[in-house]
């Protein structure tokens, strides 16, 4: 075991299993709409890309970059690093994102997608910390699981101060790397 984590939650396998029940839900669900998946960069890129190959229907991809994060702490004021390419007026805008914790990002990011006139607009979350929303209107549609606010996490796409996104597996930081 690397010694910076301290335990593993999720495995190769649980995202295989996570991506395949949300992949026919979502799939069941846009049948026959304008599915436009927003994946949020760059903690949200490999769960996009095992999501999508299991969504069955026609849709399209774009991305969008943006921070709130210094460290293990949110600083509550979100940031739009890089914007979408494609246009979502009309469209059934679906966001990807790695996790749900405050709701500052999400909040910053659907107030400004919802002047572009999509016509739906939802959230997927692979994982979710509920008990840390401060942000109570931010509610995930779609959620691969939920996580104890405490538990900091690394890997599959998740950072510490840009480190540890390769990790095949979504891990636990012990806090005594966490400088
Ligand atoms: P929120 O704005 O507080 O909801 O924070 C959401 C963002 O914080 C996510 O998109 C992540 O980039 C980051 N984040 C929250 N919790 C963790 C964690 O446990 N590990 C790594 N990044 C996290
Ligand atoms: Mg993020």
């Amino acid at each position: 075991m690397l010694d910076f984590v301290e335990e593993v939650l999720f495995n190769e396998e649980d995202f295989k299993t996570i991506c395949k029940r949300l992949g026919e839900q979502i799939s069941k669900d846009y049948n026959g709409k304008n599915l436009a998946l927003i994946g949020m960069l760059k903690g949200a890129v490999l769960f996009m890309a095992d999501l999508i190959r299991e969504i069955t229907i026609p849709c399209n991809i774009d991305f969008m970059e943006a921070s709130s994060y210094v460290g293990t702490k949110t600083s509550g004021e979100v940031k739009i690093n890089k914007d979408l390419r494609n246009n979502i007026n009309s469209q059934d805008v679906l966001i990807v994102e790695d996790i749900l914790e405050s709701g500052f990002t999400l909040d910053y990011v659907i107030k400004i997608l919802k002047t572009r006139n999509p016509k739906s607009l939802k959230i997927c979350t692979l994982l979710d910390k509920p008990e840390a929303r401060k942000i109570e209107s931010i509610k995930a549609d779609y959620v691969g699981a939920r996580i104890p606010k405490d538990k900091f996490v690394i890997g599959y796409g998740f950072d510490y101060n840009e480190r540890y996104r390769n990790l095949p597996f979504v891990g636990v930081l012990d806090l005594k790397y966490a400088k």
